[in-house]
């Protein structure tokens, strides 16, 4: 069929439609989503004080007064925001010591749909609300972090807002400045430097830089310093953060790889379905071989990350005899051995897919909120916990000197 205006002035206005829709979604989750409210056992736990302890102090004006139900008069429960107060008053703040740097990590696998977005959302929510000051880097120009964040892309954000110019070293954009593009979310412990669809230019960009430096006498400086672009940017802004989490691409381009040079540690999520462990070990030979042959090049200037691997998309129901994703489970565990974490995480498709609706994770509600089943939320809740809870065992907690004797107490070290 021949192509006319018309096709285009359609799609257009389809377009226009969606955008709309998004919008308006955006709209409905600002309003409709009361925050989480911690009281009773949640509270004493995250404040780490006595709830009589907390009531006197409040009573006594050394903290802010509770907020009160207008017709009931009776306490709602502590906002993150409270909490954050009560744990400086008490001084439990989980946070690294000043001397300590902040744990930058990443979930990262070039398997699209193995929940790298999603976990890494959750994870970053699950530690600001437990108190730690955490950064998303959005590095992906799909923006799915962003969105979730509650920033439209390409809407309210542009290539000046991203990464991107600091990436490529343009004109009034030095790394040192990076941190003017650090967004609020609707947590006010967790910010996030968002992405944008030009990102994607980036990435030609920064394979075009690698191109021309090979051809120069000092090509190996010159390839290093591109490969450690977003490296250099989060050393310049990480200094107000404990830990920072960076979202990419599902491939192995020059961003994902300046990702990994970025991170202390990688998460990569293997889901426990047999196509995708396929190839999660494809992405590791790849990986193998770009990281020896840059080994064998630069020698020590190397730093790799640690790796772990996690486990996803588990569903126990499904033990159908060999693809089972017990059987599959059992494969990632062999093959990656002490590498493996213990923990998985399972399917929760009503939980996620609800609040995805409402771009909040399953830590930012209370029971009863956005429709979602109370003993749903419980199971979520606490499969991630545990997930994210042995990521900080294991990739964090080793980094930051204070917190050993947290792993010394559990027998851990
Ligand atoms: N734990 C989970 N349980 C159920 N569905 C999930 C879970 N985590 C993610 N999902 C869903 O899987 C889909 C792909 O997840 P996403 O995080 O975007 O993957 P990736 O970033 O690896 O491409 C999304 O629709 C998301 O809602
Ligand atoms: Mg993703």
């Amino acid at each position: 069929m021949p192509v006319s205006q018309e096709n285009f002035n359609k799609l257009g206005r389809y377009l226009e439609n969606g955008h709309q829709l998004v919008r308006g979604i955006k709209a409905i989750a600002e309003d409709q989503m009361p925050p989480r409210r911690y009281k009773g056992e949640e509270l004493v736990e995250l404040v780490g004080a006595k709830v009589n302890t907390i009531y006197m102090a409040e009573k006594e004006g050394r903290l802010p007064s509770p907020d009160l139900d207008p017709n009931t008069h009776r306490r709602l429960g502590a906002t993150l925001e409270q909490v954050l107060v009560m744990q400086e008053y008490f001084g439990t703040r989980p946070w690294r010591r000043p001397e300590e740097a902040a744990v930058v990590m990443s979930f990262t696998n070039f398997k699209g749909g193995c929940w790298k977005t999603t976990t890494s959302w959750y994870a970053g929510s699950y530690y600001a609300n437990l108190g730690y000051r955490v950064l998303f880097v959005d590095l992906d120009p799909q923006a799915s972090l962003t969105y979730n964040c509650g920033i439209l892309p390409d809407f309210e954000t542009s290539h000046e807002q991203s990464l991107g110019p600091y990436i490529l070293e343009e004109e009034g954009f030095p790394a040192s400045w990076a941190k003017q593009v650090i967004r609020d979310t609707h947590l006010p412990n967790l910010k996030i430097i968002p992405s944008t669809l030009q990102l994607a230019g980036v990435e030609y960009a920064l394979s075009n830089a690698i191109m021309e430096a090979r051809s120069e006498s000092d090509r190996l400086s010159k390839m290093m310093h591109w490969f450690h672009r977003v490296k250099d940017i989060v050393n310049e802004v990480k200094a107000d953060f404990d830990i920072v989490i960076m979202d990419g691409t599902p491939s192995l381009g020059l961003l994902p790889l300046n990702i990994i040079f970025a991170s202390d540690a990688v998460v990569v999520p293997v889901p426990t379905e047999i196509t995708d462990f396929a190839s999660t070990l494809s992405f590791g030979d790849l990986y193998k071989d770009q990281s020896e042959t840059l080994y064998q090049t630069f020698g020590d200037d190397v730093v790799l990350p640690d790796m772990l691997f996690l486990p996803t998309r588990f569903s126990a129901s499904e033990k159908t005899a060999t693809l089972g994703s017990e059987f599959v489970l059992e494969q990632i565990r062999k093959t990656f051995s002490t590498d493996c974490m213990q923990s998985v995480i399972k399917k929760h498709e009503a939980v996620v897919s609800n609040l995805s609706l409402m771009r909040r994770t399953v830590f930012d509600v209370n029971a009863g909120d956005a429709n979602v089943n109370r003993e749903a939320r419980k199971r979520a809740m606490a499969n991630f916990k545990t997930v994210f809870d042995e990521i900080l065992e294991r990739a964090v907690y080793p980094r930051w000197p204070s917190k050993k004797a947290v792993l010394e107490e559990k027998g851990i070290y």
